[in-house]
Formats: structure tokens, sequence, C-alpha cells
């Protein structure tokens, strides 16, 4: 194990001041950096501000002694080790000692090269530890993101097929309700009983198809695009078009856009792909500003990789709780008739496939940023099946059915 000796935190606790300053000057030397205490209960107070990694504690001190600092220490800061020293007729401390968790016992008097051999194997020990921890922590870590990957995963693929099937009886609802209506227009109908519930109950049934619509919609998109069609587009001139898409919605809000492209953001890359991302984008930022008013901001600007768009509002920001779920499918804070949680998803699943990343930035009561990073060509991306996206993936698994 390579480390410098310098980087142990090391505690001298001995309530003789002689002895503690001629051992922490001989191991100063030796390159070891010694912090000291008195006594047990002004080591206690040391470690609140300052953990060690290894204590070296006389056992025999006035107040409380070394064994009963040594429980102390060892219920409050497991990581530390412990290093008694025992007088010479006193091995039975020592004993004792070692059963409360001190890492060893030396007897007094004591020779410095041994110490510090039993300094170092403590201090690697906790470095043992801490790389134990850290790996345990790394695979609950990696066995989350499993379960959530496999989540996406099942989720993408019952969702667009769920879609595929739903997409014709839908087609039947609206032209079926369609055909009600005009019979219901119709002269003869015109005194029939309980007309307007009739017709209360067609709205709700044409505004119920049009949601389903909204969603099938979103996911057989995104299916039926999956392979980029790319060309030499212009983002600018793509993030301008999709204003105008949506300018009316803005307007009544009083929603005024601005823009700062430093660069026109020419790319290879599928603008009816990136279209759909920015129209995604910019309705939810129209949807996160009140009736009061505020900004979107569109930001375009060169990275020595290709380009970076950044779509900012000043809407009402996002939890931090929330974060990592806006990215997944049918999340969604929005009403019914506003929202299908399926915009970031989807938004998400086309960056990726165009080999490019999207990051979120928010601050509750603030606003939101969108920050995406494109490729200047995403030829490398397709070409390289190991780095494929679990949406690619997903659609794999479709088309390969
Ligand atoms: N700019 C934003 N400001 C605040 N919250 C946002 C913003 N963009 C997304 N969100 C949050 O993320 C959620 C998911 O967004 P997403 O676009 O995936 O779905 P949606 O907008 O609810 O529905 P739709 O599928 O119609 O887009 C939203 O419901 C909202 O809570
Ligand atoms: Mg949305």
């Amino acid at each position: 194990m390579k480390y410098e000796l310098e980087n142990i935190r090391l505690m001298l606790v001995d309530d003789e001041e002689d002895f503690r300053s001629a051992i922490g000057r001989r191991m100063s030397k030796r390159g070891l950096n010694p912090d000291y205490a008195g006594s047990g209960e002004e080591c206690l107070s040391f470690l609140e501000n300052r953990e060690m990694h290894v204590i070296v504690m006389d056992v025999k001190m006035p107040g409380i002694n070394g064994l009963e600092t040594l429980n102390i220490v060892k219920e409050k800061y497991p990581r530390t080790e412990v290093i008694l020293l025992t007088g010479n007729s006193a091995t039975c401390d020592g004993v004792k000692g070692i059963k409360a968790g001190a890492f060893d016992y030396l007897a007094k008097p004591i020779e410095l090269d041994h110490l510090i051999s039993k300094i170092k194997q403590a201090y690697e020990k906790t470095l043992r530890e801490e790389e134990k921890k850290k790996n345990a922590e790394l695979k609950v870590q990696m066995e989350q993101q499993m379960i959530v990957t496999e989540r996406l995963a099942s989720l993408g693929t019952l969702s667009t097929g769920v879609a595929h099937e739903i997409n014709n009886p839908l087609a039947i609802i609206k032209e079926s309700a369609g055909f009600m209506r005009l019979v219901l227009n119709k002269e003869e109908m015109k005194d029939i009983p309980r007309k307007e519930h009739l017709e209360k109950a067609l709205d709700k049934i044409e505004i119920g198809v049009n949601r389903a619509k909204r969603i099938t919609h979103q996911l057989l998109g995104f299916v039926k695009k999956q392979e980029p069609v790319c060309s030499e587009i212009n983002i600018e001139e793509l993030v301008k078009e999709t204003i105008e898409l949506i300018a009316k919605n803005a307007r009544d809000k009083g929603i005024v856009f601005v823009c700062d492209m430093e660069s026109s953001g020419i790319i290879w890359s599928d603008a009816y792909q990136i279209r759909q991302v920015l129209l995604n984008l910019l309705t939810n930022a129209i949807h996160a500003i009140d009736t009061k008013g505020g900004a979107i901001t569109i930001l375009l600007q060169d990275t020595e990789t290709g380009v970076c768009l950044i779509v900012k509002d000043t809407g009402k920001g996002i939890p931090k709780e929330n974060y990592s779920k806006i990215f997944e499918p049918f999340f969604t804070t929005k009403p019914p008739d506003m929202g299908t949680g399926l915009g970031l998803y989807v938004t998400r699943g086309i960056i990726e496939k165009l080999g490019g990343t999207i990051e979120v930035e928010s601050k509750v009561g603030h606003g939101t940023s969108f920050i995406i990073k494109l490729p200047e060509s995403n030829e490398i991306k397709e070409n390289k099946d190991e780095n494929k996206n679990i949406f690619s993936q997903i659609l794999d698994k479709i088309k390969g059915d």
C-alpha cells in the first residue's frame, strides 16, 4: 500500500508532557505529524472537530483513563484505530483494551520503530476499511441504477407496444363519437330528452381520446423516427421556426423570448428530431411560467466538439427531489389535459440517440435551464454499438419482435 506518512492523522494522548513531546519530536523526524492531548477528555473534545486515523494512548491517566476513552472513541468514531500504551506490569490492561476494540497494545518503555510500524499497520487497516465501505456503497448504487434501468426498459417496451395497439381502437372511438354527434345534430333529434347530457358525454369522450392520442403520438413519433435522418442543419433557424409555432401561447401569458445566439449552430444532425426537442422544452417552459409573465431565453454557443443549446425560463422551477424523475416516462405534475409526462422522456431519448447529453439546473421559484450538448456530427455515435443507449436497445428489441 502506497501512502505518505504525513497523511496519517495521528494523536498522542498521554498525561506526561515530557513523554509526549519527546516521542512527538522523534516522530516528526520520521515524517509523522502528530497532534497531542494531555487527557482522555482533551482527546475527545479534539475529535469533535477533527477525526483521527490512529490514536496512541496511555492507559493510566487521571480523569477518564485510556480504557474508558477507548470505549467512547470506538463508539463514536468506529473507524479510528487506537493503540494503547500500558505500564510494563499491566498487560491485563492491554488485553482488556484489545477486547474493547483497540488495534494493539505496547508496553512502556516503547521502542520507536516498533511503535511506528504499529501505527502504519493501524493506518493501513483504516484505508482497507474505507475502501471496503466505498466498494459496498458503489455496489448499492449500481444495484439501484440497474433497477431503474430495468424498470425504464420494461416500461419503454411496454408503453411503445401499448401505443401501437391502442391507436386503432382510438381511431374507431373518435370516428364513432363524431358520427354520434352528427346524428345528434340532425333535425329529428332536436327535441330528444337529455340531449344536453349526451352532448356533454360526447365532449368528454373527445377530450379523452385526444389525450390518449397525444400519448401514442409522442411514443410512436419516437419509434417511427428511431433512426436519425441526418443532414446539415442550422439550429438558430430551427429555434426561430419553433418559437413561431408556439408564439401565440407565449404571448397570451405575457412571455417574452430572448435569443442570444453566439453561433448559428450548424451541425450534422436530424432536423425533425431537434425540432421535437425544442417544442417539448419550450412548451414546458411556457407551462412553468405563471400568468404574470416571464422570459424564455435561448442561448446557443459553439463548444469544442459541437454546440451547446440552453433553454432557460423564469418559471416556478423544479424541486431537487424531482430531478431524477422528470426524465421518466409518465412523470408529470400537470393536470391530465396539460401533460402526459412523456415530453422529457422522449427528448432525452432523442438527444442521446443523436450523440448528445441533456442536463437540468433549476431553482424553485426562480427558473429552470435545460442544457443540451450536441456533437458537430453524430456519425461516431451511430457506428458504435457499445454506445447505444437504453432507448435504442428498447427500439431494437421492438424491431426484432
Ligand atoms: N421548464 C420547466 N419548469 C418546471 N418544471 C418543469 C419544466 N420542464 C419540465 N418540468 C417538470 O417535469 C415534468 C415532466 O415534463 P415532461 O415534459 O416530461 O412532461 P409534461 O410536460 O408533464 O407532459 P408532456 O408529455 O405533455 O410534455 C413536468 O410535469 C414538470 O413537472
Ligand atoms: Mg412537457
